[in-house]
């Protein structure tokens, strides 16, 4: 134990708590939008919900291997989803996207739905796959139609599309090539060549794309720890730099614009204490900012990154950071939950270092917080908290690109009593419409995942996230409560649950 002499440790002590009190103020005067959780800050139920503008953007999402099916349909190739799905135990009950909820065979159905409940905004992903059976040309013209063909319905229904490139289903041939697509000396170049003939092909309809969703989850979930997930992280940020290059310098008359869809939780401090505060912020840069920043910061990672991984954090030149800077006209963001920050536990030196133990944080969530079937905690407050945190880093406009929540659902009947999703879904708009009118935040869309129930990834169809309940034996669709409540909060009649 350190010993303390009177006389000289004394003033050093009471100078070091000086210290300390001085930076939590100052740190809590530099970033007012952080601050720690309490009660006080929880949706307010007395308050008036707050009122839209009518250009605000009601959507719901989904995505390619989630809804699709028609896994050997139309001249499709293999994706790593549907090698993966097929390997025993992978996938929870023997699940897979071979059919999912035959959305390719029911679209004209599903659009139907979209447009029967009003849902005018609607964000799903193209498989690399349909378009390119083995990622790379020659262009598989069936897949194309099935997009066209679906574009066309949702245009002719009203509802404006926005596509995703990119979302988790890799094709095959290019997995095997290496074992990890992303680490593909040439990604960048395979990536841009298959947004080039999307944008081609679609892009006289389509006017808002996205490169990539949730890169985080690519380079952090199901990947080993030291560099690896900085390099796969670095190949995606240059390959979604390259796409939108090719985007902005051959299809500019298309007058389109174009982002990338990252996925953040918000994160309170656990305190005004600046070593919470600083845990808050080391939060916020290793899980959003390490892509953020780049894109919307200037090129380059975050400072806290360089400093705590060194030689690990891959570098960019000076005409990448060039090309990275300003690569998106908006930020995209899927956000289901939030945490409480305070310092991490990791020894120093790490021998052998993973993310987690990189960003050595300790999150935590409050008992409480109620959780979803996913066992997320459900924090509506969490969204106005980040979108006050993302305003004051970045001035670009925002899209919720998703939020919702997963419930228990055993049968027909309890979906469609989904009550709490519609409080879930209320109550984070209500959130989010507080930083849009009382904040100033530049918000400008809110989508659902999902307007279906789908396969959950690993999870299969165990957890239902969706606005429609789907019977998996007669692929029914019976849309929910949620839905119903959904489209009374979108035609301006109702908001009160
Ligand atoms: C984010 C992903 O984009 C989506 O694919 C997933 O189903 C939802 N989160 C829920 O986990």
């Amino acid at each position: 134990m350190m010993a303390i002499s009177v006389n000289s440790d004394i003033p050093r002590l009471v100078m070091f708590r000086c210290f300390v009190l001085f930076a939590n103020v100052f740190v809590a005067a530099g970033a007012p939008w952080i601050y720690p959780y309490a009660p006080d800050v929880g949706p307010d139920k007395s308050d008036p919900f707050p009122v839209f503008p009518d250009s605000f953007a009601f959507g719901a999402s989904t995505s390619a291997y989630q809804i699709e099916g028609g896994w050997l349909s139309g001249g499709k190739g293999f994706s790593i989803w549907d090698a993966f799905s097929h390997i025993p135990g992978n996938i929870a009950n023997g699940d897979t996207g071979d059919v999912a909820i035959d959305h390719y065979n029911r679209f004209h159905e599903d659009v139907l739905l979209l447009q029967r409940f009003g849902v005018k905004h609607y964000r799903f992903s193209i498989a690399w796959t349909r378009i390119m059976p083995t990622g790379v040309e020659p262009v598989n013209e069936q897949g194309v139609k099935f997009y066209n063909d679906l574009i066309n319905a949702l245009i002719d229904a009203g509802i404006t599309p926005y596509v995703t490139l990119f979302h988790s289903d890799m094709p095959l041939a290019l997995q095997l090539r290496n074992g990890n697509a992303f680490l593909l000396p040439d990604f960048p170049k395979l990536f841009s060549d298959y947004a080039r003939v999307v944008f081609r092909s679609f892009g006289d309809r389509v006017k808002t794309w996205f490169t990539f969703n949730e890169p985080w989850c690519s380079a952090v979930l199901g990947t080993s720890g030291g560099e690896v997930p900085y390099q796969i992280a670095h190949s995606i940020l240059l390959a979604h730099a390259e796409a939108v290059a090719v985007y902005r310098s051959e299809f500019k008359s298309q007058l389109g614009a174009v982002g990338i869809v990252l996925n953040t939780a918000h994160f309170f401090p656990g305190s005004t204490h600046a070593e919470d505060v600083a845990s808050a912020l080391r939060s916020y840069d290793f899980n959003f900012n390490w892509f953020a920043q780049p894109i919307y910061g200037g090129g380059d990672y975050p400072d806290v990154m360089r400093r705590s991984l060194g030689q690990r954090l891959p570098t960019f030149t000076a005409e990448q950071r060039k090309k990275l800077n300003g690569s998106a006209d908006f930020i995209a963001i899927n956000i289901y939950s939030a945490s409480i920050n305070s310092p991490g536990t990791t020894p120093f030196p790490d021998p052998s270092p993973t993310f987690w133990s990189d960003i050595n944080v300790t999150s935590a969530t409050l008992s409480s917080w109620p959780t979803s079937d996913m066992g997320w905690a459900i924090v509506p407050e969490g969204m106005r908290g980040l979108l006050r945190y993302l305003s004051s880093m970045y001035k670009y406009p925002i899209y919720i690109t998703e939020n919702g929540v997963a419930l228990q659902e055993t049968s027909v009947e309890s979906a469609v009593n989904d009550t709490s999703r519609s409080q879930f879904i209320h109550d984070h708009i209500k959130e989010l419409g507080k930083a849009l009118t009382v904040d100033n935040v530049d918000v400008r869309g809110y989508f659902v995942w999902s307007i279906f129930d789908n396969l959950e990834w690993g999870s299969g169809f165990t957890k239902k996230f969706g606005m429609v309940h789907v019977d998996h034996s007669t692929l029914d669709r019976t849309p929910k409560h949620s839905l119903y409540w959904y489209k009374s909060l979108i035609d301006g009649d109702d908001f009160v649950l």
